[in-house]
Formats: structure tokens, C-alpha cells, sequence
């Protein structure tokens, strides 16, 4: 945990802006390059405009090990970090310690943010923090491959898989020995609730119904998840169990891989001078389950909350306001394709033109897959434990998805019976 000691010399400057008037804020957000860059130049804006001090720390990187982070300093009442990014499955489990952004944010730009994300934020009736970016998975491909071997983008997993072993088969005889057909995100963690997820819904199957029943345990998750061991070390490599989004995307960069499954954040760092793929992806949905199956993403996303410890309130909410505006939105968009949380920034220009595949990111975000966190509350983190945990098991060939989704229900069962939802 390399954050601890950033935490402990922000002190010092608080105690120097005190004296002199000025605010001094802490803020813990992203973890890979673009985003601290663009956090970084956000707060330096944001100084130079305010007079306030902005101390910009990383966050750790796996979503489920920022959430454990974030509950012990709030457990702790921690006021060293002012601003939290927040995943979207989380303000139900952690409004209590968020401040109420109602009365300090003007009813307009409220109305401005999508509103579902907005619906996610407010619990019971405290709107605990302010959308920053969306997010839904999408299946990155190689346009040049595909157009070299005269193979469509594939609709279903099945055909994704095919063409995968074509196209690695073909062009491993061809001399580039380190391809694989597909990375993702397949470490025991948050990452995969989302890629597993995925493939069970693709395939029509589902973690809980609308009533908070249990429903994993059925032959459409098995199929999905079956399908997708099948995938390890034959079109994905072997340490795709060990990989988060950006193992797969550094993979994919260097153009080791023809497929990806990751979050639009990637397109830019793909696209950019370094990248050995630049000019030569495109973006498609996510496969559908089979002809029968259906598209579908899960549905990500980040917010910024102020904390309840806080001792510079006014100024946090001040910070939340100009990073979540339109026009920083807009730049990091352009900059980062970081997905906006404001409609109509998806019909701008020069948004679409630096994320061509937004145009349709719009339905794909409608018809978004959530996980079963608004329901499940401070459940939701085991829940989804278990949930990744059977999903391992059945990639790395600890039982088949049969047996380890009847496990999955009956200990999920057991929590439903604990801890009720
Ligand atoms: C992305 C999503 C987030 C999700 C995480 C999992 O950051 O935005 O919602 O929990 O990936 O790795």
C-alpha cells in the first residue's frame, strides 16, 4: 500500500493553508497514468483559479482492494482524504459517511448528469456523490487481422472464439509467435464479477431476479461460464487469471492479442503515438451469448463524494463541481476517453471525434447490465466475492461451472439468509 505515506505528508501543507486562509484538499483518484495526469492538471486548474491547494494521491487499483481502502478511513473517522472516487456499485454501501450534495449543488447542473446514475447516487433521498464518468464493457478487435483474413466481427462467443483460433492459428504459422485470440479480465477480483457477468447475461442467465431471489445456479450461467474456461490457454494465454484491465490492455497494446474485452478508457491510450496499435482497432459490442443470446455490458462507472470527516467541506464540494462540469468532462473525454456522465456531451463534435465508437455508446450504456448492488447494500462486496471466487475456480479448473455455480447458491443462499436483501 505505496499511498500510506503521500497520505501522511499531506498533512503538512494543510497546516501551512490554514494559517494562510486557503483550503487544502486531498483527493484519491485513478490509478494508471492518463488518469492521474488528467486529475492532476484538473486540480492544478482548479488551484490556480480557487487559491486552494490540491494534493493528488493514487488510489490502489483494483476496484474491490479502493473500496476496503476507502471503508477503513471512513471506519477510522480519517479526515487526510477530503474526495473519494466511487465506484458505482458502492453509494448504497457507504452513504452514511458522504456528504449530502443536494442543497450544494444548483438544481440545473444536477439535471444536466444522466439521470439513472444520478437515481444510483441518491440514497434515501441524500444525493452522496456526483457522476463523474460511465463506463460499459465493449469488445475491442483488431480491424487490421479481421480485414487480412476476410473474417467478420464476431455476434456471438462461439463465433468470437473461431475466429480468435483462426486468426492466432494463422498468424503464429506466419511468424508473430506471442498471439493470442482474446484478453480479458480474468483475475479472482471486481473486474471479472464484470467480465462473468457478462457471459451469463449474453447467454440470458442472471445473479438475482427482480425480487433479490437467487437465480446463478442455472444451465444458461453454466454454458456461459463452461464456454469461457474453455477459452484458457487455447485462444487466451494462460495468465489471462491473473490479468486486470490493464494487463489485458498493455497485452492488446503491444499487439499481442486480437481481441479485448476492456472499458472505453483504453481507446485512448491505444490510440495514442506509443501504441503499436494505433489506426488499427475498432470497437464492437460485446458477442451475444449465441443466436438466442443478447448483447451485454456491465454497466461501470465513477463518482466523486466528499467525505463526512472532511474539514474542508466547502471547498471539496467546490472541486467535485468544477471536475464533474461539462467542460472538464469534455477535455477529459477528448483526452482520455473517459465516458461523460452528461448526455448531451455524446453528441459534441470534437468528443466524437476523438471516440468515434461513442455514437453508439449511448444504447449500449442504456441497456447496460447492472451488478445487484443497490439491492444488496454493504452485501454487495461479499455477494460478488463469492460470485468472482466461482468464476475463478471454473478458469483455472477447480470443478466445473456445473458444480461451482451449486456452490456459489448455497452459499449465497446462506448470506441472503444472514444478512437478508
Ligand atoms: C471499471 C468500472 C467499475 C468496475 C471496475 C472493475 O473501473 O468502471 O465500475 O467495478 O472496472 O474492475
Amino acid at each position: 500500500m505505496t499511498f500510506k505515506p503521500v497520505i501522511l505528508l499531506s498533512i503538512l501543507p494543510v497546516m501551512i493553508a490554514a494559517q494562510a486562509g486557503a483550503a487544502d484538499i486531498t483527493i484519491a483518484c485513478g490509478y494508471q497514468e492518463s488518469e492521474m495526469r488528467l486529475c492532476q492538471e484538473a486540480a492544478d486548474a482548479w488551484s490556480a483559479e480557487s487559491g486552494n491547494h490540491v494534493e493528488v494521491i493514487r488510489a490502489p487499483e483494483r476496484s474491490d482492494e479502493r473500496y476496503l481502502y476507502i471503508l477503513d478511513l471512513l471506519a477510522r473517522d480519517d479526515a487526510s482524504v477530503d474526495i473519494f472516487q466511487i465506484d458505482v456499485i458502492w453509494p448504497s454501501a457507504m452513504a452514511g459517511d458522504l456528504v449530502d450534495l443536494t442543497e450544494h449543488v444548483p438544481a440545473e447542473e444536477r439535471a444536466a448528469f444522466i439521470r439513472t446514475i444520478v437515481d444510483n447516487n441518491t440514497v434515501d433521498g441524500r444525493l452522496v456523490a456526483l457522476p463523474w464518468f460511465t463506463d460499459a464493457g465493449m469488445l475491442y478487435y483488431r480491424k487490421d487481422l479481421l480485414d487480412k483474413h476476410a473474417l467478420p466481427v464476431p455476434e456471438t462467443y462461439g463465433e468470437l472464439a473461431e475466429t480468435a483460433l483462426a486468426v492466432q492459428t494463422a498468424e503464429r504459422a506466419g511468424g508473430q509467435a506471442d498471439l493470442w485470440g482474446f484478453v480479458f479480465e480474468g483475475q479472482a477480483y471486481e473486474g471479472l464479477t464484470c467480465n462473468a457477468l457478462e457471459w451469463i447475461s449474453a447467454h440470458g442467465g442472471r445473479i438475482l431476479d427482480d425480487d433479490g431471489n437467487i437465480v446463478v445456479d442455472s444451465p444458461a450461467s453454466a454454458l456461459a461460464l463452461g464456454g469461457a474456461a474453455a477459452w484458457v490457454d487455447t485462444i487466451a494465454p494462460p495468465k489471462v487469471t491473473q490479468f486486470v484491465e490493464e494487463d489485458a490492455r498493455i497485452t492488446f497494446q503491444l499487439g499481442n492479442a486480437v481481441f479485448m474485452r476492456n472499458w472505453p478508457y483504453a481507446w485512448s491510450l491505444l490510440q495514442a503515438e506509443d501504441s503499436a496499435v494505433k489506426g488499427k482497432i475498432g470497437v464492437a459490442p460485446l458477442p451475444k451469448g449465441g443466436v438466442h443470446g443478447q448483447h451485454s455490458a456491465v454497466l461501470g462507472g465513477w463518482q466523486l463524494a466528499v467525505s463526512r470527516f472532511s474539514e474542508n467541506q466547502e471547498a471539496a464540494i467546490d472541486f467535485v463541481r468544477y471536475l464533474t462540469s461539462r467542460d472538464e468532462q469534455k477535455r477529459r473525454a477528448i483526452q482520455g476517453s473517459f465516458a461523460p456522465t452528461i448526455a448531451d456531451l455524446y453528441q459534441d463534435p470534437e468528443v466524437l471525434d476523438a471516440n468515434p465508437f461513442f455514437a453508439d455508446l449511448g444504447a449500449t450504456l442504456q441497456d447496460a447490465v447492472a451488478r445487484p448492488s443497490a439491492r444488496t447494500g454493504v452485501q454487495y462486496a461479499q455477494l460478488s466475492t463469492l460470485f468472482w471466487e466461482a468464476a475463478h475456480r471454473t478458469l483455472t479448473g477447480y470443478g466445473t461451472a456445473a458444480d461451482n455455480l451449486a456452490r456459489l447458491e448455497d452459499r449465497l443462499k446462506l448470506l441472503q439468509d444472514r444478512a437478508g436483501w
